[in-house]
């Protein structure tokens, strides 16, 4: 029986943060066959010596909604991305009442049909979504589904109701628990409250995730509560999207970085995560206090996507103003209370360049875009560009890690961190999740400006053995799973 796809003269970096080999690969029935000396493919293909890697994982997606809506996750394939975890930073899209909306302005996008984990995994299988997807179930949701928006401490019958909904994500195969303790309605919550539901994910060792209270003037606190968090729980943590926002607060990504590796020193178990651009973006409405609009902060937005002011996406906040002939305050009062102001997202610029850098030479540090697929509008570019920035920027531009190494953390060790079995390594007997690219010319090519462009440089990708992405085009095979927890 000859092979699926033969791929020839690879250049192969396995995954395994070990030094390139030569070598071909057969892949049959979706799997790794071999990795060696190939006998004959059904599709043969001259890798050139090129590398070929296992597929990335974007440890940091909200692309739970995009799965249904953009099932052939065009932006994310692009990169050589075959795996997105996401529900993250504390949305996702389970529980779900169907035809209930949540919240405005939901990132996860609109409920549907689907009631839990099994039900919208099925949903989006119906969709044939071209690359993997693993669920955190996050606080947010789970909150906004039981006591709703009110600002308020859970009731204990409240809390148990809460603590149901965790532990059913998590028997049908969640990878943890999320939190956004800077966002509605999720800062309202105790540090007890999150204990008790992360405390759902210790019997199946789940991870918990957060964007903290804080990641400004007050990120090391917020550190200290993360890890009293999953102390408590005895569980994982994991930090999303490591920063230290705001100019004055900029460099002490060193402090809390120290904090994590005091902690693991000690037993603890810590990684992180960053995206590799100095622009955070988001919800507007859940940075801007109406009554008290930081003006500082919004010299530095650009508008994104703005369902009422078309015209202002992709421009900053400080030159619409301008044109307007409106204060920074009238600007930012009028884009968020405008009719569909709730579905304003932002980009901001509050992380320096440095931190990324000494982010990325911590060998916890793992890759995640935490981008938002709102496609209409100017998206921040992270979207497109997350994976290939890090190999065009960071490894072959200023060295900060070396390919092997990145590739590691963006292959074999996201995989292990959120418990995704046989997969993250060029391995016989693995699942055939795989990435060819040209080390010295891949290159992210989204911009701020002009953010939906795909990279170049990335020749093929391939999901559970079928090719997805190949000479710049979708296939449209749709061959992604839903990935369970340690299944
Ligand atoms: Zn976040
Ligand atoms: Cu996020």
């Amino acid at each position: 029986m000859p092979a699926d796809i033969v791929i020839r003269n690879a250049r192969v970096i396995d995954g395994s943060g070990s030094a390139p080999f030569e070598a071909d690969i057969e892949v049959k029935g979706g799997r790794i066959a071999l990795v060696g000396t190939a006998g004959t493919g059904a599709r043969e293909i001259d890798a050139e010596g090129q590398v070929l890697c296992p597929g990335f994982v974007d440890t940091h997606s909200h692309d739970d909604g995009a799965f249904l809506r953009h099932p052939d996750m065009a932006f994310k394939l692009a990169q050589g991305v075959t795996t997105d975890i996401s529900g993250n930073c504390g949305f996702s899209t389970i529980p779900n009442e169907p035809g209930r909306e949540y919240m405005p302005g939901d990132i996860s996008g609109p409920g549907a049909e689907w009631t839990d984990l099994d039900s919208y995994f099925e949903a989006c299988a119906a969709k044939r979504p071209a690359i993997n997807n693993a669920m955190l179930v996050g606080h947010n949701r789970v909150r906004a589904h039981v006591v709703g928006l009110e600002k308020r401490g859970a009731t204990a019958d409240e809390l148990a109701e809460m603590r149901g909904h965790v532990a059913r994500a998590m028997e049908q195969g969640a990878v943890g628990f999320s939190t956004g303790l800077i966002y509605e309605p999720g800062r309202y919550s105790t540090t007890d409250e999150v204990v008790a539901l992360a405390s759902e994910c210790t019997a199946y060792a789940g991870i918990y995730t957060t964007h903290m209270r804080n990641e400004g003037d007050k990120l090391l606190d917020a550190v200290a509560e993360a890890m009293h968090i999953a102390r408590e729980a005895h569980i994982p943590l994991h930090i999303s999207h490591h920063k230290s926002a705001g100019r004055r607060n900029w460099g002490r990504v060193k402090d809390s970085l120290a904090m994590v590796d005091a902690a693991n020193a000690e037993g603890m178990d810590i990684t992180l995560d960053v995206y590799p651009y100095t622009a955070g973006s988001g919800p507007m409405w859940q940075y801007v206090n109406l009554d008290n609009i930081d003006s500082e902060w919004a010299m530095g937005v650009m508008i994104a996507s703005c369902p009422d002011y078309r015209e202002f996406e992709g421009r900053m906040v400080p030159d619409i103003a301008r044109d307007r002939g409106w204060t920074i305050e009238d600007t930012v009062r009028e884009i968020v209370a405008s009719p569909q102001g709730r579905q304003v997202i932002c980009i901001h610029f509050i992380i320096d360049e440095a931190d990324i850098e000494t982010n990325l030479r911590h060998p916890r540090m793992l890759v995640g875009s935490d981008g938002i697929p709102v496609l209409k509008g100017n998206p921040h570019p992270r979207l497109y560009g997350t994976m290939p920035r890090v190999l065009a920027r960071y490894v072959r531009g200023r060295h900060v890690l070396s390919l092997e190494e990145a590739i590691r953390r963006m292959t074999s060790a996201s995989c292990e961190r959120f418990g995704l079995v046989e997969r993250g390594l060029v391995k016989e007997g693995y699942w055939a999740d795989l990435v060819l690219f040209d080390p010295d010319t891949v290159e992210d090519l989204a911009t701020y400006e002009d953010p939906k462009r795909e990279p170049k440089g990335i020749s093929l990708v391939i999901v559970n053995g079928q090719v997805a992405y190949e000479g710049g085009k979708h296939t449209a095979v749709g061959s992604g799973k839903a990935l369970r927890f340690k299944q």
